[in-house]
């Protein structure tokens, strides 16, 4: 999928400078956005996703340039699938009406569509046990399952993740990587927010270095992590390694 964007900034009301004016344009299969916190991953992938417009700059998915008003954004975010951290599920309703719901009420699928596509995803990502349970009842990384199943239910032509492993515990985490990279396999297109060096790594073709707003680095994974260019990346990987095995 041909992302690109141009001078695209964001700066809110009561916080300047969340996003400086960057550029991008690259084929992105399986994209990793790293970065500390703070750094304006999140903001970024809220405006790929079209839930927030920029301040300035524009920004074309699959060289269809994103409009962030009236029905066109609301077109845009029918086809883009997006997983949060844990919590993203509507609390009130069982797994399966957490993906019927919005293929009906958002995507037009007739119930027996919709339930047909349900069942599916939720065989395939072994849940058809746990389709009646509410999202309190299920563990962290069934929870995560089921949102990524909400998310390419309607066939998405682009998933975004935002760390959706980071409330995990490890095993769970290995869980849901081992799920996103299927859908790799697959050619699902995708950009991902982590903080899971290995699987941005070795997972994932391109990484996106992002920290105070500004656009650092943007490469192979490989050249990212054995060679990165600025100090920030070289700190921030350095950080985060400090107490690897
Ligand atoms: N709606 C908002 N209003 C004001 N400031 C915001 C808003 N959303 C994010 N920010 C600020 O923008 C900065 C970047 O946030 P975010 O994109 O969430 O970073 P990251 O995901 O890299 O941790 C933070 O300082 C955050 O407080
Ligand atoms: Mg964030």
């Amino acid at each position: 999928m041909e992302i690109e964007f141009r001078s695209l900034s964001k700066q809110f009301e009561d916080h300047k400078d969340v996003l400086l004016p960057m550029d991008f344009a690259g084929d992105v299969h399986a994209l990793a956005v790293i970065g500390p916190s703070g750094g304006g991953k999140s903001t970024l992938l809220r405006i790929l996703g079209g839930l927030i417009a920029p301040t300035a700059g524009q920004v074309w998915i699959g060289g269809e340039k994103v409009c962030y008003e009236g029905a066109a954004v609301e077109a845009h975010r029918k086809k883009i699938g997006y997983v949060f951290q844990l919590g993203g599920l509507f609390k009130h309703m069982s797994a399966i009406d957490n993906i019927v719901t919005p293929l009906i009420r958002v995507h037009g699928f007739s119930k027996e569509q919709a339930r047909a596509r349900a069942d599916e995803l939720l065989g395939r990502f072994g849940l058809l046990t746990e389709a009646n349970k509410k999202p309190a009842a299920l563990s962290g990384g069934q929870q995560q399952r089921v949102a990524i199943a909400r998310a390419i239910s309607a066939k998405p032509k682009l998933l975004l993740l935002d760390e959706p492993t980071s409330a995990l515990d490890p095993e769970y985490t290995t869980e849901v990587l081992g799920i996103i990279r299927e859908l790799k396999e697959e050619r699902l297109d995708f950009v991902i927010v982590t903080h899971e060096m290995g699987f941005a790594r070795h997972a994932c073709e391109k990484v996106l270095f992002l920290a105070e707003g500004q656009l650092l680095e943007y490469g192979d994974s490989d050249t990212i992590f054995q060679q990165p260019a600025t100090y920030k990346l070289r700190s921030f990987l350095g950080k985060l390694l400090e107490w690897n095995i």
